[in-house]
């Protein structure tokens, strides 16, 4: 076994919590069935206990030993088969043995088999589930790069495996499959029109107005993925900004403007100062490149971010959903 798999798995066997890559973000994982291994987790991202954790599986077959998945077999069934391993997330009834500090008291629990050949490998050698948050301070960007870890909390941490650039950018969709009508809980690159396919019955999509309400589901917070420059947000393809910026200020597009010269020209904005998440505007770009671009705009010194706004449709929502979010502590 590869040298690093086997020091992580050794890490988490005694109590450890260790950096791992996913799909998505990189993790911050211990064993879900140690209390206190559970609890480090929630130290170093400065997290509150009552914001529940996802639980990290190697494959469906680990379900029985924590959830009563068999309550919703069909459902799991047709989800685990069209989607697992993947960014998609179900909530199920716990079993007993999940400690209460991984669900914040809840009786059901999030469960996730990731796609990231280190993250699982890791999985193998230690055979335990994994509770693991994105690896970022509790309401700050998460990370997709493991510069971007080693930047925030990476000095708390001895063990962290490098896997690269997360390759979708955005944490996983949650369903809740044990509803009557299953919902969705956090939007993500799996779509609910993707889900409702697969289950052949009607999801509720996940709508962007739980931001100016209060959250339906325990950790779905208003604001959340704040960057420490102040965000403001405006429509997208309008060009035109809502506040004033202060200071110094960079704009940034979803897609690089194919006339850069003269929107430069016409926001009297320096070209250097404009930037962008992908060159053509395809979302799945602009998903993967997201949380990297805010840091790293973030780091660099700056007063006032400008960003458009995506496109709503398919995994747009999930996009606009975690900007809204990070913009919400800069409005009003
Ligand atoms: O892609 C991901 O899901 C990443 C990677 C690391 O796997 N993980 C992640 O975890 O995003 P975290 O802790 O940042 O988000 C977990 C969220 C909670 O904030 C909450 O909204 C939801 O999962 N959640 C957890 N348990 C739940 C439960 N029992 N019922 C409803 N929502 C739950
Ligand atoms: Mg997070």
């Amino acid at each position: 076994m590869d040298t690093e798999v086997s020091a992580a798995s050794q890490e988490l066997k005694g109590g450890g919590v260790v950096v791992l890559p996913t799909e998505t973000v990189y993790g911050l994982a211990a064993n879900a069935l140690d209390v206190e291994a559970v609890r480090k987790i929630f130290i170093i991202k400065g997290r509150p206990l009552n914001n529940p954790l996802i639980l990290h599986v190697l494959d469906s077959s680990w379900l029985k030993r924590y959830t009563h998945a068999e309550k919703y077999s069909t459902r799991v069934a047709k989800i685990t088969d069209a989607f697992w391993p993947g960014p998609i997330t179900i909530i199920l009834p716990k079993k007993e043995i999940i400690p209460n500090i991984v669900t914040s008291g809840f009786d059901t629990v999030a469960v996730r088999c990731p796609d990231h050949s280190l993250f699982r490998e890791v999985l193998r050698a230690s055979d335990l589930p994994l509770a693991a948050p994105s690896a970022n301070p509790f309401g700050y960007v998460s990370p997709t790069s493991l510069r971007q870890v080693k930047a925030t909390i990476g000095n708390k941490i001895k063990i962290m495996l490098d896997g690269g650039e997360c390759a979708v950018g955005l944490e996983s969709t949650i369903v809740d499959i044990t509803c009557p009508i299953p919902k969705i809980l956090r939007p993500g690159a799996i779509i609910a029109d993707a889900i409702s396919k697969v289950l052949g019955e009607n999801v509720i999509d996940y709508h962007t107005q739980i931001v100016s309400k209060s959250p339906n589901t325990p950790g779905q917070l208003k604001q959340h993925y704040c960057t420490n420059t102040r965000l403001i947000l405006f429509e997208y393809g309008h060009r035109k900004f809502s506040q004033n910026p202060v200071g110094r200020t960079v704009i940034l597009f979803m897609q690089k403007p194919k006339n850069l010269r003269r929107i430069a020209k016409n926001l009297q904005f320096p070209i250097e100062e404009i930037f962008w998440f992908s060159d053509d505007g395809n979302p799945n770009v602009i998903a993967k490149n997201l949380f990297s671009m805010l840091q790293q705009l973030d780091s660099a010194q700056y007063d006032t971010i400008l960003c458009e706004r995506p496109l709503r449709e398919g995994i747009g929502i999930a996009i606009d959903d975690r900007l809204l979010r990070a913009a919400a502590k800069f409005n009003g």
